[in-house]
């Protein structure tokens, strides 16, 4: 991927807006500019790149990015993707949504949205078309959720990443039971191209990369 080097079990990203950090993070000299270091116990995207997941996110693609919480994770991929792509970032809590809204002040790429999920409607005219969709929403509905705006947003042979908390959805059956149902109905609706558990990173907690198939 595009500006990002996996070095042992830590990640690093190209700087590409600024090399001071934005949140709390260790910065690198190398010789083709300053890198951040990506903190996989803070970010399920981070966390599934070190257990081998490899999304495709290229440079100027167009992501939807639902629960971008204050920006941690939005603020890594906008550096992946570059000044010509562009991140639409949702959550629905205002106090994260007021973070977002200064970092997206710095980062040009970002857009955001304050929206819920559970209703792409509401946002339908302020999206573009998608090549990419990242959920991290800790919602009982989260593969339905997931799947609708996969359906609005994505384009055909589009890519999706939805990470689970198994808790969310049911907290008293064992965290693989539901994995297994999620992963049931993801591979009714998509062509399912890795999962992981997210552990030691992330407890009770997997991924699913996909593909749109239609
Ligand atoms: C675990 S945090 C996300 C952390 C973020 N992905 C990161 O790595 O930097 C989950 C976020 O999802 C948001 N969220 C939960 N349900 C949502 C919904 N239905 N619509 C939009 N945002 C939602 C919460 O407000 C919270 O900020």
């Amino acid at each position: 991927m595009q500006n990002v080097i996996i070095d042992k079990k830590r990640i690093w990203v190209k700087a590409v807006y600024d090399k001071n950090p934005d949140f709390d993070e260790n910065v690198d000299k190398k010789m083709d500019g300053f890198y951040r270091s990506w903190d996989a116990r803070r970010s399920k995207l981070a966390a599934a790149m070190l257990k081998g997941v490899e999304p495709k996110i290229d440079k100027g693609a167009n992501i939807l990015y639902l629960g971008a919480s204050h920006g941690y994770t939005c603020s890594y991929v906008s550096d992946i993707i570059g000044k010509s792509g562009l991140i639409y970032a949702i959550d629905f809590a205002p106090r994260v949504v007021r973070d977002l809204w200064f970092l997206c002040e710095k980062r040009k790429n970002m857009i955001p949205i304050m929206g819920d999920a559970s209703q792409p409607q509401t946002y339908f005219h302020r999206v573009g078309l998608c090549d990419f969709i990242f959920q991290d929403v800790a919602q009982k509905n989260q593969v339905d959720i997931f799947l609708k705006n996969l359906d609005m947003f994505v384009k055909p042979n589009g890519l999706g990443m939805l990470a689970i908390k198994s808790r969310s959805i049911d907290i008293s059956r064992k965290p693989q039971a539901v994995f297994n149902e999620c992963r049931n109905v993801i591979e009714s609706k998509t062509k399912l191209i890795d999962y992981k558990l997210l552990s030691p990173y992330e407890k009770d907690h997997c991924i699913f990369y996909v593909q749109k198939t239609q």
